[in-house]
């Protein structure tokens, strides 16, 4: 009696722990709903084939070393799709019911069980029952999925993404990513030589491999560059051979069908994260504002003497005060030429001098979307006649590229309107002679999309409205360069986060202060940060 009594108040006390954490307190109000990612497996399930089912599987833990691993980042595709934001799990999305237990489902979701030793140390898991009230899917624990049947004989498509690489085994949990890795591949009889990047190539040839043969073929020997092995593969060589419509035509035939395909899913989560909800488009504009700020806070800060690590934190001090949770990459801070170095990510220069620009390109990740802004500003407060020779063209190419944020625009307009700007540009302040050496000094793309991803999923076909991109043009004329020596050292990109909507565009990051007049304004008023000393350490 007195046994059960004690069960009973701690069964008691750890339902009680839970309602708590799930009433909602801790998580922010606008965050995705289960509604929202119920909607995103919905439409993409509508245009699974019949017959069909995609996997998806969490991303693996990284280790950093020891005993310490990395922040756990769930793989974006699943949580869009899920909402899960946890290791160790399987997404099954069925293109036809499947009879599972005598029931028929579409969805099934293989998670981590509750594990109180587990979650003393490392913190709550949803479980089985919590991710299913949570989700809002049909749950299962992931220790169930070696013994799931895959009816795969009725199956004519399994579609997945290219699996996870390197993954650890923790040989005393059963059901880690390495096992459930492992079961997968027994249920579909994978291929030892399984390559994600031939099924791809199968993918484009069949759907675009007539349409555009040119652009298919350049596309396939790139891959076999970084792929040696598919240089002998039949099918592919055979496309590449064939020279004439009749001959392509039959190569194109001659592509086998695949029923473990790892192009499909990957083209239908493009189509689907380039174009985002309202819902996301909220998230988007919170984590460019909170970035727009960062830059404000950091113009009004900002003194020579102060290291780029400094610089850096300020950044991410008004992330975390607006409740950011991550940055959503690592961020650049490079002063004078290391500015130059286009992901810069060391922040190691201890004392910026005045004279010098600093460039800095951080964004906010909250709940789950980053931003993506750069601006680059002098350190005493005034650009130089140089300096702001240069800023001015990136910012005359940059608005040239909004100006190409229009529903129906091929991808590339923006990048082709900033850089005509740029070459001309450089080619009148004498520092390259003809404008085919633009490349030199601009050698990045202007646009990306931006999402749950900084370098978010895209389809890279004409702009759609309701998608975010950045544009952001740059000049970097590192110590060395074949001109006058008194542009060395400067290294400038200005990015904004656009949102392309039917009306035109508008710019997510408008709060950060653009033109010269703008930054030079922000950067003489007085800082919060003015007064604050740290005690000096031995
Ligand atoms: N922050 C990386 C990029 O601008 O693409
Ligand atoms: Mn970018
Ligand atoms: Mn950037």
């Amino acid at each position: 009696m007195a046994a059960f009594r004690l069960c009973a108040l701690l069964c008691w006390l750890s339902l009680t722990a839970v309602a708590t954490s799930h009433a909602g307190s801790e998580k922010p109000s606008d965050t995705l709903d289960k509604e929202f990612h119920r909607q995103r497996r919905e439409v993409l399930r509508q245009q699974l084939p019949p017959r069909s089912v995609a996997v998806l599987f969490a991303s693996p833990v990284r280790n950093r070393a020891n005993d310490v691993d990395y922040y756990y980042h769930p793989d974006p595709d699943f949580y869009y799709l899920t909402g899960y934001k946890e290791p160790n799990a399987v997404l099954l999305l069925f293109g036809s019911p499947q009879n599972v237990g005598g029931k028929q489902v579409q969805e099934l979701l293989f998670v981590q069980p509750n594990n109180p030793m587990h979650e003393l140390w490392n913190g709550k898991r949803l479980g089985v029952e919590g991710a299913a009230k949570e989700l809002g899917i049909a749950t299962l624990p992931n220790t169930d999925f070696s013994n799931f049947k895959l009816d795969t004989a009725n199956l004519q498509h399994i579609l997945i993404k290219e699996l996870p690489h390197d993954v650890r085994d923790d040989a005393a949990d059963e059901a880690d990513l390495y096992s459930l890795l492992g079961q997968f591949k027994t249920k579909v009889n994978y291929p030892a030589d399984f390559s994600a990047t031939r099924s791809m190539l199968y993918g484009i040839v069949r759907e675009h491999g007539l349409g555009q043969a040119e652009g298919v073929s350049v596309y396939i020997q790139e891959a076999m560059q970084q792929e040696p092995e598919l240089k002998r593969d039949k099918p592919l060589q055979g496309y590449l051979e064939a020279k004439d419509m009749r001959s392509r035509t039959k190569a194109v035939a001659a592509v086998p069908s695949q029923k473990l395909d790892a192009y499909t899913l990957d083209q239908l989560l493009d189509g689907m994260r380039e174009v985002k909800t309202e819902a996301e488009i909220n998230l988007l504009r919170k984590a460019a504002s909170m970035s727009a700020v960062g830059q404000i806070e950091v113009m009004k800060a900002m003194k020579p003497g102060m290291s780029e690590m400094e610089v850096q934190g300020i950044h991410e001090f008004v992330f975390k005060k607006y409740g950011a949770q991550h940055v959503g990459y690592p961020s650049i801070v490079g002063a004078g030429n290391n500015g130059c170095v286009l992901h810069y990510t060391s922040s190691a220069k201890p004392a910026i001098s005045g004279q010098e620009l600093v460039l800095m390109d951080v964004g906010a990740e909250y709940l789950g979307y980053t931003a993506d802004v750069t601006r680059t500003i002098p350190a005493n407060g005034k650009f130089t006649k140089e300096q702001r020779a240069i800023y001015e063209l990136v910012l005359k190419a940059q608005e040239a590229g909004f100006a190409q944020c229009k529903v129906g625009n091929a991808f590339n307009a923006p990048h082709q309107a900033a850089e005509a700007v740029i070459a001309d540009g450089l080619v009148k302040l004498g520092i390259i002679k003809k404008r085919e050496e633009v490349q030199r000094y601009f050698p990045h793309g202007t646009s990306h999309y931006l999402g749950l991803d900084v370098h978010d999923r895209g389809s890279f076909g004409p702009f759609q409205a309701n998608t975010v991109i950045t544009v952001e043009p740059g000049i970097y004329i590192p110590e060395g360069s074949p001109c006058d020596r008194k542009w060395w050292g400067i290294g400038m990109r200005i990015e904004d986060d656009i949102l392309i909507t039917e009306k035109g565009w508008e710019n997510l990051s408008k709060l950060a202060p653009r033109t010269v007049a703008e930054i030079e304004k922000t950067m003489a008023q007085p800082s919060a940060l003015d007064g604050f000393k740290l005690p000096q350490l031995n």
